[in-house]
Parts: structure tokens; sequence; C-alpha cells
């Protein structure tokens, strides 16, 4: 049976008492809006430890006064259902003065990592993720938190601050779950209009262009001028296309072997990000996750 808590203390109480008994604890944060990508990172944490809390809160911080904070969807009781039959211990669904006090003074800055892509389209976005992450630990004081690689760059951000504030938590990033036709699952696939949603399918598409020019040898440049353009073809608002240094998202140098593609863009009001790890050239160099190296 899943237990709801509300209370930050509670839940801190409650996972210590479980470590304390000897068990390995979980954690998956989340938003809401939950979806097979969500219930791939609780199915895995269930594998891994003996109890799961799965985190429900929509983060003010994380957004701009021009997103969509407001509309971001809101929907407890179903996802309650939904985790259900995968073995959750706790759902922790803070109210949001819980978590930002009277007078809240107080945010950390991920540089790094956090500076390109999101970081430059979202003024103070991976500040508010590293922010709530860190308090999200404070509450949840488990042995492992799950990440999706959907969101490879807030993986990076999140072992960065993990790894310079010393926090005793393992990170662990679970594959990108996806629709039958590429898109990556997302919360905010629920916006899209009937007709913008087939077009999205180009973003998945794109990405699946850079991964086969990438292992013909094609030039970076060349590589995300192709990915835009067929973002482009359908209609897709591009933000960025383009390829990084997987760990530093720093530009590749000219012998990199390694690389990830990165996409964003705009169909309607609606803005999606995708990537996918490009493996080396010419080898079979098997797929991995981000870890900066920055394993403990
Ligand atoms: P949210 O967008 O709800 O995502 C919660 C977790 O699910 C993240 O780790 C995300 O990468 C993962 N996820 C989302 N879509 C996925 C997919 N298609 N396949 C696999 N994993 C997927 O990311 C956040 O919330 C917030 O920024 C949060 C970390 C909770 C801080 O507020």
């Amino acid at each position: 049976m899943q237990q709801i808590v509300h209370d930050p203390d509670r839940m801190r109480a409650l996972v210590v008492e479980a470590r304390a008994a000897g068990r390995r604890v979980g954690f998956v944060p989340t938003m809401g809006a939950l979806h097979a990508g969500h219930v791939s990172l609780v199915t895995r944490a269930a594998r891994d430890c003996d109890d799961v809390a799965v985190s429900i809160f929509v983060n003010p911080t994380q957004f701009g006064p021009q997103e969509d904070f407001a509309r971001y969807p809101r929907t407890l009781a179903a996802d309650t259902a939904q985790l259900a039959p995968h073995g959750v211990k706790w759902i922790y669904a803070p109210e949001v003065s819980a978590v930002y006090l009277p007078g809240d003074a107080t945010r950390i800055v991920v540089g790094g990592p956090a500076v390109r892509f999101e970081g430059e389209r979202r003024p103070g976005h991976f500040d508010g993720v590293a922010t709530v992450v860190c308090k999200l630990f404070q509450a949840v004081p488990a042995d492992a938190a799950y990440f999706g690689a959907k969101d490879w760059q807030q993986t990076l951000v999140v072992r960065r601050m993990v790894y310079d504030l010393g926090l005793p938590i393992e990170i662990v990033v679970c594959p990108t779950v996806r629709e039958a036709d590429g898109l990556a699952m997302s919360s905010r696939n629920a916006y899209l209009s009937a007709a913008d949603r087939p077009r999205a399918a180009a973003i998945s598409e794109s990405l699946r262009q850079a991964e086969q020019l990438w292992a013909a040898g094609a030039a970076a440049a060349a590589i995300e001028e192709t990915m835009r353009k067929t973002m482009e073809a359908h209609g897709i608002v591009v933000d960025y296309a383009a390829l990084a240094d997987p760990e530093s998202l720093e530009p590749l140098t000219a012998d990199a072997s390694r690389a990830v593609a990165l996409v964003a863009g705009r169909l309607g009001s609606t803005r999606l990000i995708d990537n996918r790890e490009l493996r080396g050239r010419g080898t079979s160099e098997p797929r991995s996750t981000p870890d900066q190296g920055l394993a403990r």
C-alpha cells in the first residue's frame, strides 16, 4: 500500500527509519502527470531497492515567468493510481509553502554543464532544478535517485551538484522511453494539437539521422544542419540542433569520438527537447549514460 506524505520532516523520518532497518531506499523525483517514462524509472528503482519513494512536486522556481507553471498538468489522483501496481512505498507530495519557506532566500547555482542549451534559453531554470533536487534529497535521503536520459543536460547538472556538494546519494540515469513513432514521452506532449502531434516525430527522426551521419564520419556542422532541416521541414521552430561533448556539453573537438546530439524546438506553443548519444565513430563502443566521471 502506498502512503502519500505531504510533510518534509515526516517524509525524512520514514526514510531514515527504513534505512536504519537496513533497507535500501530508491527515490524518483517527478513533477507528476506521470507517463511510461516516469514509470520506467520507478520500475528500475523497485528492482534495485527495497523501498521506493516518488516525489510529485511542480517546482515553481524552475519555470520562467513566461513558461507553463500555471498550466502544467496536476493529476495527483491519476498519478497515484498509475503508481499503484509498481511497488511504490511513499508518494511525497509537498505543498509549495513547505518546500519554499516564508522569506526563502537560498538558491543553488550550477555552472559547467548548466550553462549552454537549456541554460541559455531558460535563464534560472537549472538553478531552480538544482535547488529543488537538493531540497528533495533532504526530505528523501535515499541511497539512490533515478533520473531519465531524456533530460540529458539535467542529469549532468544534478551529477555536478551532487559531486560538488558531496551529497551522499547515488545518481542512476535510465534510458529514454519513446512512443511508437519515436517521440520521447513527456508530460508536455499532452499540449500538442492533433495536427502537430505527427509532426513531433521529426524530432527523434532528426536524432536518428544524426546517429547515422556520425557513424559514417560526417562533420559536426553538416549533421547539425541536417537535424535542423528535418525539423524545420515538419514545421518545428528550432531552438537548437547541436552536437556537444556528452559529459561537459562543451563544443566538440575535431577528433572527438563521442558526442551527444541535443535538440529543442517548438510546435505551436509547445516546447519539446530530446537527445541521443552518438557512439564512437567507426567503433562499436557501447552507449553509456552520462556520468562525467563524477561517480564517487
Ligand atoms: P519530470 O519532467 O516530471 O521528469 C521526472 C523524471 O522523469 C526526470 O528524471 C526525467 O528525465 C524523467 N523522464 C521524463 N520523460 C522521460 C522519458 N520519456 N523516458 C525516461 N525518463 C523520462 O525532470 C523533472 O520532472 C524535474 O526537473 C525534477 C527533476 C523532478 C525537478 O523538479
